[in-house]
């Protein structure tokens, strides 16, 4: 945005402004002033004019001007309205050097899941990728993800979704009290480094935010149809703060898990590159890694399918 227009939308979004003291203040014409007026509304910024000038009403928007000039996050935004995989286009951010860059967008053409799998992801969800450079090992990496999933369920809590955790990392719905859910977002962390030492890491978040259930696959939820639609920049905002607080205080990330958790005191199916275990899970451990207790042992699992029996 250019920054006439933008210090003219900061102007009016403190109260209405006339045409005439907006051309004074920024030393433009009036004519100047309207097409700048009309370029924020074809933009989707909801200005009314009143008889004391022009006013921000809202933004409703989700856009790079909205993203641009209301989101304020700990980390720097790449926003597009389409791309294939917000992941991929935050693996190219991280090739050439990028970090602490939250990749966004409104549809994801190729929304990528876990194990190869497809992940829908038309307009209206929240598609967000940061890349971040953390000094950590590789067997610390799985922390972020379930620093991810704590940050995506406290964030959809404040919306006002009953969101629990399904191990690891699926933030989900419960449907009555014996351990059913819906789907309601996901975590895909792709990383690259030396086995000492993580070079860079991106936490992969797709939220069901502002979509209908049936426009999903079977089994998953939306935030529209749990508690309706959210202003996805203040959702994002909100969610990248809580990733970033959780990231950087990685001691608080397993205790949160613990009370979010819906698959703990479930009877679990987990498949496992080892084979399958069936048992009662119990626990998750300071690394995260599910404590299953079956017939006759306790397994801990530190990757895996589950599924609640
Ligand atoms: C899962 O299978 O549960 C993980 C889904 C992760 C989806 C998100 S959407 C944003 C980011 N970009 C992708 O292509 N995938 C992740």
């Amino acid at each position: 945005m250019n920054e006439t227009r933008r210090a003219i939308l900061e102007a009016i979004a403190g109260g209405p402004v006339s045409g005439p003291a907006l051309a004074d203040d920024f030393d433009i014409s009036r004519a100047a002033v309207w097409k700048h007026i009309e370029a924020l509304r074809d933009a989707d910024f909801e200005i009314e004019s009143g008889p004391n000038g022009y006013e921000l009403a809202d933004v409703a928007a989700y856009n790079a001007p909205a993203v641009e000039f209301g989101l304020e996050a700990p980390f720097s935004i790449d926003y597009h309205d389409s791309v294939g995989s917000t992941n991929d286009r935050a693996r190219e951010l991280a090739a050439e050097g990028g970090a602490d860059v939250a990749v966004l967008a409104d549809e994801q053409t190729g929304g990528k899941g876990r194990l190869e799998r497809e992940w829908s992801a038309p307009a209206g969800g929240v598609w967000v990728s940061v890349v971040t450079r953390p000094s950590i090992t590789p067997a610390q990496a799985p922390l972020y993800t379930l620093a991810a999933a704590v940050a995506t369920a406290t964030t959809a809590r404040e919306a006002g979704v009953d969101a629990r955790i399904k191990w690891p990392n699926d933030v989900v719905v419960p449907v009555g009290d014996d351990g059913a859910y819906r789907k309601l977002a996901g975590i895909l962390t792709e990383m690259e480094g030396q086995p000492d030492r993580v070079d860079w890491l991106i936490a992969g978040i797709g939220v069901n935010a502002n979509l209908d259930a049936e426009e999903l696959p079977e089994g998953a939820t939306s935030i529209r149809d749990e508690a309706g639609d959210v202003d996805r920049r203040r959702f994002v905002q909100r969610l990248l703060e809580e990733y970033d607080r959780y990231r950087t205080d990685l001691d608080t990330v397993v205790p949160t898990w613990r009370e979010l958790a819906l698959t703990l005191g479930q009877h679990v199916r987990v498949d496992r590159p080892a084979g399958e275990v069936v048992g009662d899970a119990i626990d998750v451990t300071e690394s995260g890694a599910l404590v299953v207790e079956t017939d006759d042992e306790r397994v801990t699992v530190s990757a895996g399918d589950c599924e609640h029996l």
